[in-house]
């Protein structure tokens, strides 16, 4: 059987991130995917399409769904973009969205779960749910493109980022954004 990976888009900057992870990992797994009402606001403001993805689709209201369960086995979960409010949620443990309790069962049951934050600056209270979702076992990562493959393009600077979410979940890709030392 095929990988399953849970995937949430929340109210960040940024939805592009979040539409080219789905995107990627949709070519090898099964995406499980919520899209977060204000998520959607923002797609609109940043002209990110989020309609046709290969996904199995959720509410974030529907916290019944089959997702929001320990017992509903994957291989991941990643939140891209991740908001702070998002955050705050995971790290405190309220689950009052089925992005926030799926993310709380992720890690309840140690899979991996990923965040791919996006604020600044950042205030002492985003650093210490970082540091409390981290203490859990999130990874948290920061859409902080690199810069050394010279991209030329809003795709290419994103998909530096892509890349390196799909690794941590050990998703296959072949997006040309590795580092090969000062030689290559
Ligand atoms: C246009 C717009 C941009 C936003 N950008 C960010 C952002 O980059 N980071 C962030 O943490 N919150 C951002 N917010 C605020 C969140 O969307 C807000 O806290 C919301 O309640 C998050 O809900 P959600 O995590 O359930 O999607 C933004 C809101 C709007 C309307």
């Amino acid at each position: 059987m095929g990988k399953v990976v849970v995937v949430g888009i929340t109210g960040a900057s940024g939805i592009i991130y979040g539409r080219r992870i789905a995107e990627e990992i949709g070519k090898s797994a099964e995406v499980r995917l919520i899209i977060s009402k204000t998520a959607r606001e923002i797609a609109r403001h940043e002209a990110v399409d989020l309609d046709g993805l290969r996904a199995i689709p959720y509410r974030n209201e529907d916290l019944g769904a089959i997702i929001s369960s320990g017992s509903f086995r994957h291989d991941g979960m990643v939140i891209a973009p991740c908001s702070m409010k998002t955050l705050a949620g995971i790290a405190h443990g309220y689950a009052e969205t089925l992005v926030t309790r799926a993310a709380d069962v992720t890690l309840k049951e140690r899979r991996r779960c990923i965040l791919l934050l996006r604020e600044m600056p950042l205030s002492r209270i985003h650093l210490q749910n970082m540091l409390a979702a981290h203490d859990a076992g999130a990874t948290v990562m920061v859409a902080s493109p690199a810069f050394y493959h010279r991209p030329r393009t809003i795709e290419q600077l994103v998909d530096m980022v892509v890349a390196r979410v799909l690794d941590h979940l050990e998703i296959p890709h072949d997006l040309p954004v590795r580092w090969g030392g000062y030689d290559a």
